[in-house]
């Protein structure tokens, strides 16, 4: 029998179409999702269990019983609510890894997707372009915990053998599930609040540029990469991949373009740090050369898709 999918962290913005894209792909039956709380979307409560990403042996209890071979590993606190927390984000954030990680060292599982993010990125890193490989020093503890993760995966990979991969995932933008705290969330909440009061107080400022991928490429480029031949990315990487770069105010344009009563004012608080400390664009051609990533959706596509579908699901609810 084919080992089944644990996803870990499944009810969150990534999760939830995660989950589902795996289950078109492998089956219902072979995708058991997992998280602390509920998923969003009612279909997708079959398959799933509460399950914490911190106890080690209730992960490894349902890695027996579903006889697990690849675990998603997307349970973690993002960058702004890490920053109120910050020893509580770097306990769940590590400690989940290293266990997913111990799992597949000892031989249980097979393949391991753990996401880092442009939050390894800092201040001394190359704002335009930021190369793969270049001065890391992130300031924030979502960051540190990304760029420790990383190396925790690369010691695996090289000392075990464990066949962990990874993506550094600029903001992703999406409409089924609501985003979970992090600082390129206004690039979600805009779209919603321009459907329903036709206002929105951004907390960054206007020309605070970030890299930014709509979900359906970050979904694709997730499940390209896990299916690509090993050697091609045998050598562990955490891949840099973009989708695209704007400000706020060219996203404030492009939705004006559509609802041109929408209104937007900036209040920056204390993300506008966060987001001067990250890349404002990413090269990606190493994801392009090892593995064929390429991005196939641009600002206006994305623009379109949130407002046409944000619409229907708000008439709906
Ligand atoms: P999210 O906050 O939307 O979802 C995380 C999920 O983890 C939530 O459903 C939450 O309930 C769950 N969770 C939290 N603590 C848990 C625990 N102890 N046990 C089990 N589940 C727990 O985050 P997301 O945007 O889906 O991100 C998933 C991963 O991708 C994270 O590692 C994040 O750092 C990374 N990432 C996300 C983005 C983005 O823009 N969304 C960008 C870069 C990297
Ligand atoms: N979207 C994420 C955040 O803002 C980037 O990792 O935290």
């Amino acid at each position: 029998m084919k080992r089944r999918i644990l996803i870990i962290g499944a009810s969150g913005q990534i999760g939830t179409e995660l989950t589902q894209q795996l289950r078109l792909v492998h089956g219902n039956d072979c995708v058991i999702a997992t998280d602390l709380h509920q998923p969003p979307v009612k279909s997708q409560e079959e398959f799933f269990e509460i399950l914490d990403a911190t106890d080690v042996d209730a992960i490894k209890r349902c890695v027996l019983k579903h006889q697990v071979g690849t675990i998603y590993l997307l349970a973690a606190m993002l960058s702004a609510t890490a920053e109120s927390a910050p020893r509580k984000a770097w306990d769940l954030n590590m400690n989940s890894l290293l266990c997913v990680l111990d799992l597949a060292k000892d031989g249980l599982i097979d393949q391991i997707f753990w996401p880092s993010s442009i939050a390894v990125f800092g201040p001394t890193s190359p704002k335009k372009d930021t190369p793969q490989t270049c001065v890391m020093e992130p300031t924030t503890v979502y960051g540190i915990s990304k760029l420790a993760g990383e190396f925790w995966c690369s010691y695996y990979q090289r000392k075990y053998g464990v066949d962990v991969r990874s993506i550094r995932y600029p903001g992703l933008i999406s409409w089924k599930a609501q985003p979970g705290g992090g600082t390129t969330d206004y690039a979600v909440a805009i779209f919603h609040e321009a459907l329903k009061t036709g206002t929105y107080n951004c907390f960054l400022s206007a020309q605070t540029a970030l890299p930014m991928m709509h979900m359906t490429d970050a979904i694709r480029a997730t499940l390209e990469l896990m299916s690509s031949d090993l050697s091609s990315v045998n050598q562990f990487k955490a891949y840099n991949i973009a989708g695209m770069s704007f400000t706020p105010e060219q996203l404030a344009q492009k939705i004006k373009a559509k609802l041109p009563d929408f209104k937007i004012h900036y209040d920056p608080d204390f993300r506008q740090a966060i987001a001067d400390s990250w890349p404002s664009s990413i090269d990606d051609s190493e994801a392009g050369k090892d593995w064929k990533w390429s991005a196939r959706i641009d600002l206006d596509h994305l623009t379109q898709d949130m407002l046409d579908n944000l619409k229907d699901t708000l008439a709906n609810s």
